[in-house]
């Protein structure tokens, strides 16, 4: 039996995604860097920093550590100006009512989000009571794909067994992260853009409730 299930944030529960892109897109272009939505689905899940470093690589740049934080809070000053204008319609259809619905089945919520920013986004939509442990970017010594992320939520859940936790992630690096920490894994997107997923929805509604809370599997 399922005990707990875990919610990544960003293109899982609201589509701050989507910000993110812009953010990096508008510091690319002003930099003529090489960007684009391939690229961006690499950034899924990954630190600000360690975002910033692929897109350097990928555009074969070498630049100083100060550089480097110059550019990472410049894309995080344009994230944060886009967040200013969040509201309801930036929630994942059904997402809330999901999160709800499996509380309601006395199941433990937990948000695991690799974002520094994820407690303005869970303030700005008030979020935060969805879930009895939030683990954010400022908690992180490792990013994902390492477990790290989803251990620390089990440890505030009290430490289920990690057979009983479910994970739902819109990132290859937190289903990687997911699977590293023994958990089910369900994909929220594209099939083809998460092929290590256990299983992978788009909507909230295909969710067979019963048969999750039964042995993981989502239908
Ligand atoms: C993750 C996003 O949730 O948080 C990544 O998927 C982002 O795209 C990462 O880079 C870090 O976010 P922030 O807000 O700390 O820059
Ligand atoms: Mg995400």
């Amino acid at each position: 039996m399922i005990k707990a299930c875990i919610f990544d944030l960003d293109g899982v529960i609201v589509f701050t995604d989507r910000y993110h892109y812009l953010g990096w897109k508008k510091l690319a272009d002003e930099e003529g860097w090489k960007f684009d939505e391939s690229l961006n689905h690499q950034l899924r899940g990954v630190s600000r920093m360690q975002s910033l470093q692929i897109i350097l690589d990928h555009n074969s740049l070498d630049v100083s550590d100060d550089q480097k934080a110059e550019f990472a809070d410049r894309k995080n000053r344009y994230y944060q100006e886009l967040l200013d204008d969040i509201s309801n319609d930036d929630l994942y259809p059904g997402a809330v009512e999901f999160v709800q619905r499996v509380r309601d089945r006395g199941i433990a919520t937990a948000l695991g989000s690799s974002s520094k920013n994820a407690d303005r986004v869970l303030t700005a939509l008030s979020i935060k009571d969805l879930f009895d442990a939030v683990v954010t970017g400022h908690d992180l010594t490792r990013t994902k794909p390492d477990p790290q992320i989803f251990q620390l939520c089990n440890e505030g859940l009290g430490n289920l067994p990690v057979t009983e936790c479910v994970v739902f992630e819109d990132a290859e690096s937190g289903i990687a992260a997911a699977l590293a920490a023994g958990m089910h894994a369900v994909g929220v997107g594209d099939a083809d853009q998460l092929p290590n997923a256990d299983q992978v929805i788009k909507e909230y509604s295909e969710i067979n409730l019963d048969q999750l809370l039964a042995n993981g599997r989502v239908r």
